[in-house]
């Protein structure tokens, strides 16, 4: 009995060197590695909203969120092998556009939200194969609080001056409208393996 199980984990693990067939382990550690990465990229946003929100007002914050947003998307990416972003199905900056599988999930979000799933429950890993390998992916819901709908609510929620600001820096501005409780969208990791 022992040796056969013996064989069977060596057969397992040869199976898993030779194909890169994702091991549960290695996608466990990604979604903690992401959970992590998150939680410090969201700590980021947040003090430096803050602090703009502060000096200048909701108007100024806008500028800060365009410049600092992707610069500290960036510096994260630099930190480790994973890459993180955040995407929407309504995206204010078009770099932040879901991929195909990104907007599969957040409609996924979305339906599961209607069904009375809470935001803060809804995350998503899986291991997708790709033509030069294998990519890790995981993404977790991000919920409009009301301190949002200052720059992504109606027209009588967003002040005029943050309002023109945010007509000049985004022409393609599709991230109003929004309503406490929404999903406002995601944070999207990823890791290649096999590149
Ligand atoms: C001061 C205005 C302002 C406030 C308040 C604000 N945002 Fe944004 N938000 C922006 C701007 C500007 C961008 C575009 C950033 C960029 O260029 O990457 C953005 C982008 C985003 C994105 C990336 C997807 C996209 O649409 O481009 C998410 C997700 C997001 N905001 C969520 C939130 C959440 C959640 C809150 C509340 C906790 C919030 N925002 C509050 C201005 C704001």
């Amino acid at each position: 009995m022992r040796s056969l199980l013996q064989i069977s984990l060596l057969a397992s693990t040869i199976l898993l060197a030779t194909t890169g067939i994702a091991s549960p382990d290695a996608q466990q550690q990604f979604v903690a590695d992401s959970k992590k990465m998150i939680k410090a990229l969201a700590t980021d946003l947040k003090h430096t909203m803050r602090t703009a929100v502060r000096s200048g007002g909701f108007e100024q914050a806008v500028s800060a969120c365009q410049i600092q947003a992707p610069l500290i998307k960036q510096s994260h990416n630099q930190e480790s092998d994973l890459e993180i972003k955040r995407t929407s199905l309504k995206w204010r900056n078009p770099n932040n556009s879901p991929d195909d599988w990104e907007r599969q999930v957040l409609l996924a979000f979305e339906q599961k939200k209607q069904a009375g799933v809470s935001i803060k429950q809804l995350h998503h890993s899986e291991v997708i194969k790709t033509d030069t390998g294998l990519e890790y992916r995981f993404m977790k819901a991000i919920p409009i609080k009301s301190v949002c709908l200052k720059c992504h609510g109606d027209e009588s929620q967003i002040a005029a001056p943050v309002a023109t600001a945010l007509k000049q820096q985004y022409p393609l501005d599709n991230a109003t409208q929004f309503k406490l409780g929404d999903i406002r969208g995601a944070f999207s990791v990823r890791k290649t393996v096999g590149r």
